[in-house]
């Protein structure tokens, strides 16, 4: 399973890079938002710090417009993937992008009907939200699990990229479920390191360490 992080905070690309796990990034209009910089500005930056797929969004509705603005985010870098809302326009523009040898993210995925649209237009990536299908009360997992199922049954090459993912039990699950890729905050991939059985080993072993080999105090 890749892992990316959904910020376009930089320190928290930086952190998550320094780790040396980090596959690639997901950004959309709200989180670009929170940062206050002009997406194609902030899409060039994160190049430079994450070397792995980033998806960039579009911001129009109609195909003409995504078109426009997708070919232009497409030409910053060869990692840059161009994400689309799932619409009839979205998926009539991934279909167009596809056949131009673009990379697209449709996003915005709730349903397996969805996702079926998302492959059959050639996109690289579907992101089904999961946070936000259990908010509805539905299950974002069996949805995952959903989609890989028939993607396998027809060997479409779309990657399910599993989005909205808000808990450490969300990314495990993700991957049990056979998502190719998962997208997380930064506060998520820095729990998944710690387990208190961890923290309690380590200071043991460092403790029964110390007694051996550190001269006694006088
Ligand atoms: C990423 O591609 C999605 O836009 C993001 O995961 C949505 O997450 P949210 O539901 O927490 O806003």
């Amino acid at each position: 399973m890749r892992f990316f992080l959904d910020t376009a905070n930089l320190d928290e690309l930086r952190a998550g890079a320094s780790w040396g796990i980090l596959d690639g990034c997901t950004t959309n209009p709200s989180l670009i938002a929170k940062e206050g910089i002009p997406i194609a500005e902030r899409i060039r930056q994160i190049t430079e710090i994450v070397d792995g797929d980033i998806s960039a969004e579009v911001v129009a509705t109609d195909c003409e417009g995504m078109l426009k603005e997708g070919r232009p985010l497409a030409a910053i870098h060869k990692n840059i993937v161009v994400k689309v809302p799932l619409t009839r326009d979205g998926i009539k523009a991934c279909s167009i992008f596809s056949k131009e040898g673009i990379r697209v993210n449709v996003t915005l995925c709730f349903s397996a009907g969805q996702a079926i649209l998302a492959a059959k237009a050639g996109a690289y990536f579907v992101s089904p939200f999961v946070g936000r299908v259990d908010d509805t009360g539905w299950d974002g997992i069996q949805l995952i699990r959903d989609i890989c199922g028939i993607y396998k049954n027809y060997g479409f090459s779309t990657q399910v990229l599993s989005a909205s993912l808000r808990t450490v039990n969300h990314v495990i699950d993700s991957a049990k479920a056979g998502a190719h890729v998962g997208t997380m905050p930064f506060k998520v991939m820095n729990s998944l390191f710690d387990h208190p059985l961890t923290d309690r080993g380590l200071e043991q072993f460092l403790k029964d360490h110390a007694k051996a080999f550190q001269p006694p105090a006088r």
